[in-house]
C-alpha cells in the first residue's frame, strides 16, 4: 500500500516525507481483539504531528523514526475482529490514534490503518468525510478543556478562536450555553462571528491581557490555544472570577518553560493564583461519541481551511507550520 513515511526530522517534517507504494498492508486476520481495518479516506492534520516528532530528544523518544505521521482520520471499516461488536464492514467512521497507549505504532497516512474500536466513532451524516477527519482530537481536546469545569450562562475566554482548536471550542462553548470571548487576528473576526463568539478581540490592535484587565473579574473559565504569554496565566486574577479554571491547550516552545513554572507555583512565589491545568488529550470513548452526538446534531461543524491530495502532504505540513490556519487542513487520501 501507499503511505507517507518519515525516518527523520532534521530540517523540518515535511522535508523528510517520503512517500512509498510498498508497505505491506494490514490484512483482517492480523487484527486481533477490539480492532478494525480501516480504508482511509481522509486525514486531519494537527500541530502536534509536527512539533512532538521535531521535539529535541523526547521526539525521539515518543514518536519513532521509521512511521506515518498524523493521528486524526477518517475512512471505512474493510474488516473488523470478531470481537468487535458496536462496527460493521462498510461503515464509515472517524478516529483517532492513540499513540499514548503505544507509541511504536505507526500513524495514519496510509492508505490502510488499524484501530481500536474505542477510537473510533460513526461518521454523523452531517459532515462528509474530509470534515469528519478534521475533528478527533480538536473535539477531544475542548471538550476536556471545557466540559469538565463550565455551567450554562457562564463566560468563557478562548485565547485563539480561528485554529483548528478555537473554531471548534468557540461551536462546543456556544451549544453548552456559554457567552464567548475570543482573541483573532482582524482578519478572523468575521469567521469568529460566524461561529457564534459573542465578542472578539483583536489580538494585534492591543495587547490580550490589557483588553482583558479592562473588564475587570467577570469570567469563569479560560481556555488558552495559544500559550505565547506567560503573562496571560500570571495576571489572570485581574480578568476571572476567583477560584475559576485557566487550562493551557497550547503553548509555544519559548514560553512554555515560564508557563510551567507559573502554573506550579504558588502567587507569593511568583506564580499565578488562579488555578491552572496543563492540558494533555487522552482517547476517550465516551468523550469522542459525545462529541460526534453533538456534530449529528448540527450543533458543531468542521471549517476546513484547505483540503490537499495524498500526494501533496509535505505542502500540507508547509501550510499548517505556517500557524495561519483558519480552521483544519485534510489531506485526502482516498475515495469518499
Ligand atoms: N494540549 C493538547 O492536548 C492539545 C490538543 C490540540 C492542540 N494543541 C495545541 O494547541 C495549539 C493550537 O492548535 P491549533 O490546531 O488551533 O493550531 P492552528 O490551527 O495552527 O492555529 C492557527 C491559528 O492561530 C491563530 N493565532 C496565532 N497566534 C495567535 C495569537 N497570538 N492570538 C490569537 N490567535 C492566534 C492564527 O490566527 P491569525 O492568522 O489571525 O494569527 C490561526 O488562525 C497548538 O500549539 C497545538 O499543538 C494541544
Amino acid at each position: 500500500m501507499k503511505a507517507w513515511r518519515y525516518t527523520g526530522v532534521t530540517g523540518g517534517m515535511e522535508k523528510n516525507l517520503q512517500l512509498k507504494t510498498d508497505i505491506p498492508r494490514p490484512y483482517p486476520s492480523s487484527l486481533t481483539k477490539g480492532q478494525v481495518l480501516i480504508e482511509t479516506i481522509a486525514v486531519g492534520l494537527n500541530p502536534a504531528d509536527y512539533k512532538v516528532p521535531e521535539m529535541p530528544i523526547l521526539g525521539n523518544l515518543i514518536m519513532p523514526r521509521t512511521v506515518s505521521p498524523c493521528l486524526d482520520f477518517c475512512g471505512r471499516i474493510s474488516a473488523t475482529h470478531a470481537s468487535v461488536t458496536s462496527f460493521q464492514e462498510g461503515q464509515t467512521v472517524l478516529g483517532r490514534l492513540d499513540k499514548m497507549s503505544s507509541p511504536m505504532i505507526t500513524g495514519v497516512l496510509s492508505e490502510f490503518i488499524v484501530a481500536s474500536e474505542e477510537n473510533v466513532a460513526a461518521l454523523p451524516e452531517s459532515v462528509d468525510a474530509d470534515g469528519g477527519s478534521t475533528l478527533p482530537t480538536v473535539g477531544l481536546g475542548m471538550y476536556q478543556a471545557m466540559v469538565p469545569w463550565v455551567k450554562s450562562g457562564q463566560k468563557i475566554f478562548i485565547n485563539g478562536g480561528s485554529g483548528g482548536t478555537g473554531t471548534i471550542g468557540i461551536q462546543l462553548a456556544k451549544s453548552l450555553g456559554l457567552q464567548v470571548t475570543t482573541s483573532c487576528s482582524a482578519a478572523n473576526i468575521g469567521l469568529c462571528k460566524e461561529l457564534g463568539a459573542d465578542e472578539v478581540l483583536d489580538y494585534k490592535a492591543s495587547p490580550v491581557l490589557e483588553q482583558l484587565k479592562a473588564k475587570g473579574r467577570v469570567f469563569d473559565h479560560v481556555v488558552d490555544n495559544i500559550g505565547s504569554d506567560a503573562a496571560l496565566y500570571k495576571n489572570a486574577h485581574l480578568y476571572m472570577k476567583p477560584g475559576a479554571q485557566f487550562v493551557l491547550v497550547g503553548s509555544e516552545m519559548k514560553a512554555l518553560l515560564a508557563l510551567g513554572i507559573a502554573g506550579s507555583l504558588p502567587s507569593f512565589l511568583g506564580g499565578g493564583s488562579q488555578p491552572f491545568k496543563m492540558m494533555v488529550i487522552s482517547n476517550n470513548a465516551e468523550n469522542l461519541r459525545k462529541f460526534t452526538e453533538w456534530v449529528g446534531e448540527g450543533k458543531i461543524k468542521p471549517v476546513i481551511d484547505e483540503v490537499f491530495s495524498f500526494d501533496d502532504a509535505p505542502k500540507a505540513f508547509e501550510k499548517l507550520k505556517t500557524g495561519r490556519t483558519k480552521g483544519k487542513i485534510v489531506i485526502h487520501v482516498g475515495k469518499s
